[in-house]
């Protein structure tokens, strides 16, 4: 079954979409599993700590992603994909792609080494990127709690984050689908729904 990653700068409302996505599928019978990274296994949500809290310097940060993906993708995304059950995954590569190299500036040559490595040619079948302006993001992570490591970060750190999900989407149109989340609630759902309505109906 099919394998979707959901995207975007911090701020950019994806969890919300993520269990309106899990409950609408699930009422079309399909069995759904949503997990999240950096963590997703007992532990990635160890690492996810210190990598949300604690300093480190930029390949660290690389290392204890895959670290915490290698282990997601063993535990939990692999074997749900084997029971044929649909995964829905609160972020995967692309923030690699997009907060390590775009935010912290590391080579992204050296971040593909780790993705085949780690992935052996796993993708998504469907990533959607919600995209907001680190202005408007900001705004609504003001609501939240305490900001994270990420959340800390300049505006210019978004801006580069933000720029490198949309090459990538521009890139690989096939795979990667950008949702402008400025939009209400209903109108994102109805994007969504479109998206969505042929991959399910391919995995019937
Ligand atoms: P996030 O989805 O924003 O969690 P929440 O919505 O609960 O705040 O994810 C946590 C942070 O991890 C986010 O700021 C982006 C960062 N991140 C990376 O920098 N690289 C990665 O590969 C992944 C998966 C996440």
């Amino acid at each position: 079954m099919p394998f979707i990653s959901f995207e975007g700068i911090d701020g950019a409302g994806k969890s919300s979409h993520i269990n309106w996505m899990a409950d609408w599928l699930r009422e079309q019978g399909c069995v759904v599993v949503t997990t999240r990274e950096p963590g997703g296994t007992p532990l990635g949500e160890r690492l996810r700590e210190l990598l949300l809290h604690q300093a480190m310097v930029a390949d660290t940060e690389l290392l204890l992603m895959f670290a915490a993906r290698a282990e997601h993708l063993a535990q939990v995304i692999r074997p749900a994909l084997s029971r044929d059950e649909w995964v829905l995954s609160d972020r995967f590569t692309d923030a690699s792609y997009a907060y390590q190299c775009g935010g912290r500036g590391i080579e992204p040559a050296r971040l593909s080494i780790l993705e085949q490595w780690v992935q052996q040619g796993l993708q998504p079948d469907l990533t959607l990127v919600f995209d907001v302006t680190p202005t408007l993001a900001r705004e609504r992570l003001r609501a939240g709690d305490a900001p994270d490591r990420f959340e800390q970060e300049q505006q210019a750190f978004f801006e580069r984050v933000r720029a490198v999900y949309l090459t990538r989407a521009d890139a690989e149109p096939q795979r990667m689908r950008v949702v402008d989340s400025s939009q209400s609630l209903a109108v994102i759902r109805e994007q969504l729904r479109r998206i969505v309505q042929p991959v399910v109906d391919k995995a019937k």
